[in-house]
């Protein structure tokens, strides 16, 4: 079988990748408005860029009728944002939070996620996330044609705050602790517990 993707209808497209390329990791995006508003909201079009420097990327596509989702509109507006990663823990708290609420409500405070302060932006952090990304807009690269722009988010991460839970006696992240979930197609998800090594070529 051979899919064309140069005439297939985009809705057939996303179909089709969102359940080929997986699992995707989730970034958890934390963002502020100019008055104060916070808004969380997952996206798995996401991965890291490169470490120098240290860069990661996301994609909030424009909505169909043209306004961008409220984290893209934040994030234009005030350059800052927070990158949580989700452990299976808060899976169901994380896809509560794909709900569409009205730009002047945070998501936080309809389903009680507790938040914490970051450090060196204003959007705040999810409190149980394992790992939070505290990062800076760096450049936004806008692909394909209204509707369903993708606007792919690069940010600059400045630091990262890790739970001492997940870290293993040489002060080193402990997969199994950290315990992430990938998301495969549709509404379904994978964990990151089942693990293996293959060994590099040494040259
Ligand atoms: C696991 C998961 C992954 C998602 N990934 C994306 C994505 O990569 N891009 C996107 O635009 N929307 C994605 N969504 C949908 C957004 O989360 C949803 O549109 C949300 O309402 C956007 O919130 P906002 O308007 O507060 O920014 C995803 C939803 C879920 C549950």
């Amino acid at each position: 079988m051979q899919i064309d993707f140069s005439s297939i209808d985009p809705r057939d497209a996303y179909g089709w990748l969102v359940s080929m390329i997986v699992p995707r990791p989730i970034a958890w995006v934390s963002s502020q408005s100019e008055t104060g508003v916070t808004n969380l909201a997952p996206f798995s079009f996401f991965n890291g860029v490169t470490s120098r420097p240290p860069t990661l990327m996301f994609v909030p596509v424009t909505k169909i009728d043209g306004t961008p989702k409220d984290t893209l509109r934040n994030i234009e507006a005030t350059k800052e944002f927070v990158v949580n990663l989700v452990s299976a823990e808060l899976g169901e708290a994380m896809s509560n939070t794909a709900a569409a609420l009205p730009y002047d409500e945070s998501e936080f405070e309809r389903f009680a996620i507790e938040s914490a302060p970051s450090d060196r932006v204003k959007p705040p952090r999810v409190a149980a996330a394992p790992i939070s990304f505290e990062c800076r807009l760096e450049t936004i690269t806008h692909l394909g044609d209204a509707p369903g722009i993708a606007n792919v988010v690069f940010g600059r991460i400045l630091c990262a705050h890790v739970q001492d839970a997940v870290l293993d006696g040489e002060g080193h992240i402990d997969p199994a602790k950290l315990d992430l979930i990938g998301r495969m197609g549709g509404d379904d998800y994978c964990r990151t517990s089942d693990q293996f090594s293959i060994k590099r070529p040494a040259h």
